[in-house]
């Protein structure tokens, strides 16, 4: 026998097992959004690896037939997507029940991968990509194709371990470990930046699983809406003075990007009760927003666009109105022409400018996809030049009192990239911020991190709306109205949630709540599915939350103890979600922001009735959000030495969180003074 034969023989999780022969290449429907060419940055001898590496996937009786396909692929995108093996037909999550498994975590999971695939919610779906330009489930469909397998065969006394999308296979652990424990792009620190990772994806070794992507999390721009609404309308309290109880009436809010989460701009502004205008330069995600009524109208004309703005603010109603162009000519008109502007951002994928991110001023979204393709180079200069324009204007607009934030989306840094330093605080580098503050400095981190808000988030696995509902109800009366404003925006938000329209593929809902919210809902949930009332829920968050993510220019950009540059947090955060039994742990470079700026991650919990649940829920919820305000309380955060204070006390006996003494600022003064110069 050859080795390839005896390897063979030696497992039973194959693509010959899975397929009992080589699937046809199939067409690709026409009007799915695609994945732009990458570039191909390896050279002879990396090549070579790549294809030795794709099929590694393939039985050896396919490789003849395969190598010449895969080389094809890699030439043409820059990576090996495996096209051949992706299911025929449009990708949805369906109910649980549908999928074969051998316990319910193995079904959940398929559930999952299939919504973060969904052709209505996904990128490019057929690059595997869920959203934020590269973030993808795993690398290629050969992987997609086993993990679907070993998820199907698992029972729960084993694990299976997925790193960067590779599948490494299922190993018993034991009913209390995680099913699934993935990480995605992690490498090594001195390789751990954006030429070696393009590398690394090129080469078929790496994955950019963004947050939710690769966490097998994601439940479509809801997942973002709350969070956009949330920052919204704390900037107009904060910033224009609005009183707590007010929405964003009359007020305008101008941003860019109605992809994947930017999508999420349009329709958290209406909820707010203000008017948008929203730059895009891609007219299918237009459309799709359009579609989902998202949005209500779109103009090409920055004149027409901002004159249907003022309609709506004299009225003072709420609207989000698309601009189908790009957001520097946007820009460029509302300064030359005094346009009043009192909320201003942007959400383009600035974490990935020079892949296609970021649309440069003078070309359509037509001409920088062939420009990528063509030219990087060039493409290179236009992303700078536009980059260092559009922040002059928001200079100038900031200058007439517009509140400018950055959205997460590392605007600011791609402007200091660039080339342009006075982006930077000290006006050299940014190792003391940028001269705007993030919407996590001045909005989400103090108001709701710093207290243990956040992203929570669930999805009905029964598919049904009615179950949905149930929860809706259900988490609503496990909310307070009367203990914080937070506790009311959050009651407001549940309660109007079905009315807001917001489900885009499975029945799953958003809701920020803080630790104790996050875990008597859960305690509720899984003892409703023990009653029978509804059926089996999964559990998480996004990795945009209080602990799940270190991130110095987002989630951790409001901690000023210099310790935002450790990824301590994310990792441990990580570690004891395993520890406590999560059903699935995850996670990642890079999330939000761009490989090597962040490590974030997330976890999954099956909610499936038994009292073993509700143990996790007790221990494991509780340490995924204290964790975080346990560190920021560390670095001195009001809001988090606060509710560690409660905390401790509360929990006393069972939990202990160690607080921060605060030494006297003019006794640091007075020690240093004259002893430095
Ligand atoms: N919504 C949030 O709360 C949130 C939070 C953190 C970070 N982000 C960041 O926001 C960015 C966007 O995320 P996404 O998932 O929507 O990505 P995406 O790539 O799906 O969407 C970005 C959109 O911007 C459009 N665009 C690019 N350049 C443009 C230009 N010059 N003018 C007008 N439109 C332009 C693109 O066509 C695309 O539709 C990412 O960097 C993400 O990490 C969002």
């Amino acid at each position: 026998m050859s080795l390839n034969q005896d390897i063979s023989s030696a497992m039973t999780v194959r693509l010959d097992e899975v397929f009992d022969k080589l699937p046809q290449t199939q067409a690709f429907q026409t009007g799915i959004r695609r994945a732009p060419n990458r570039g191909m940055p390896l050279e002879r001898r990396g090549i070579v690896l790549a294809l030795k590496n794709a099929l590694r996937y393939v039985p050896a009786h396919w490789h003849a037939q395969l190598a010449p396909e895969f080389l094809e692929e890699l030439m043409t995108t820059g990576r090996i997507y495996g096209y051949r093996f992706r299911p025929a037909g449009k990708i949805y999550g369906r109910s649980l029940d549908e999928y074969d498994g051998n316990c319910i975590e193995g079904k959940a999971f398929q559930v999952m991968i299939d919504n973060n695939l969904d052709f209505d919610i996904a990128l490019y779906p057929y690059e595997l990509v869920t959203y934020g330009e590269t973030g993808q489930v795993c690398q290629n469909w050969m992987q997609y194709r086993l993990i679907k397998r070993y998820l199907q065969i698992m029972t729960r006394e084993q694990t299976l371990v997925v790193s960067s999308g590779h599948p490494v296979g299922l190993l018993s652990s034991g009913s209390q470990a995680p099913r699934v424990i993935i990480t995605n792009g992690l490498m090594v620190g001195q390789f751990d930046n954006l030429g070696d990772w393009q590398r690394a994806t090129s080469l078929g070794v790496a994955n950019y699983g963004q947050m939710t992507a690769g966490g097998w999390m994601y439940i479509g721009p809801q997942g973002i809406v709350h969070g956009t609404y949330n920052t919204l309308l704390n900037a107009g309290r904060l910033k224009l003075n609005l009183p707590v109880e007010a929405d964003l009436a009359g007020t305008l809010f101008i941003t860019s990007g109605l992809g994947g989460m930017s999508g999420a701009q349009g329709k958290s502004v209406e909820i707010a009760g203000g008017v948008g205008i929203i730059a895009e330069v891609d007219a299918s995600r237009i459309q799709t927003r359009l579609d989902q009524g998202w949005v209500s109208l779109t103009l090409e004309d920055p004149a027409e666009a901002f004159a249907a703005a003022r309609r709506f603010q004299d009225k003072r109603q709420a609207a989000a109105i698309a601009f189908y162009g790009n957001i520097v000519d946007l820009l460029d008109y509302a300064v030359e022409n005094q346009e009043p502007v009192e909320l201003l951002s942007d959400q383009t994928s600035c974490h990935a400018v020079y892949d296609g991110g970021y649309c440069p001023r003078g070309l359509t979204f037509d001409e920088r996809t062939q420009m990528l393709q063509t030219d990087r180079n060039r493409f290179r200069q236009m992303v700078d030049q536009s980059l260092k324009h559009h922040f002059d204007l928001v200079r100038i607009l900031a200058g007439r009192g517009t509140y400018f934030f950055d959205y997460g989306n590392s605007f600011l840094k791609a402007v200091f990239d660039a080339g342009v330093t006075d982006v930077c605080q000290n006006g050299k580098n940014t190792d003391d911020g940028f001269i705007f503050p993030s919407y996590v400095e001045d909005i989400m981190g103090p108001l709701l991190f710093d207290y243990g808000y956040g992203p929570f988030r669930w999805v009905c696995l029964s598919g049904r709306k009615e179950d949905l509902l149930k929860t809706d109800r259900a988490a609503m009366e496990c909310i307070d109205p009367q203990r914080r404003f937070q506790d009311r925006d959050n009651y407001v938000w549940i309660r109007d949630a079905e009315k807001n329209r917001l489900v885009v593929g499975t029945q799953a809902r958003i809701l920020y709540q803080d630790a104790e919210g996050r875990t008597r809902i859960a305690l509720k949930f899984n003892a409703m599915v023990r009653d029978g009332q509804i059926g089996p829920v999964m559990l998480g968050r996004d990795h945009h939350d209080t602990a799940g993510t270190d991130s110095p220019f987002r989630e951790t950009a409001n901690i000023k103890d210099g310790s935002n540059v450790m990824a301590d947090m994310a990792t441990q955060c990580f570690a004891g979600n395993a520890a406590r039994g999560m059903s699935l742990v995850a996670l990642h470079n890079g999330g939000g922001v761009g490989i090597g700026k962040a490590i974030n991650g997330g976890f999954g919990l099956v909610l499936d009735g038994s009292e073993r649940v509700d143990r996790i829920i007790d221990s494991a919820l509780r340490w995924d959000v204290m964790g975080g305000v346990a560190r920021r309380a560390w670095a001195r955060n009001a809001h988090s030495i606060e509710t560690v204070m409660d905390y401790n006390k509360n929990r006393s006996g069972r939990d202990h969180i160690t607080l921060p003494y605060i030494a006297d600022d003019e006794l640091i003064t007075a020690t240093i003074k004259d002893k430095l110069t």
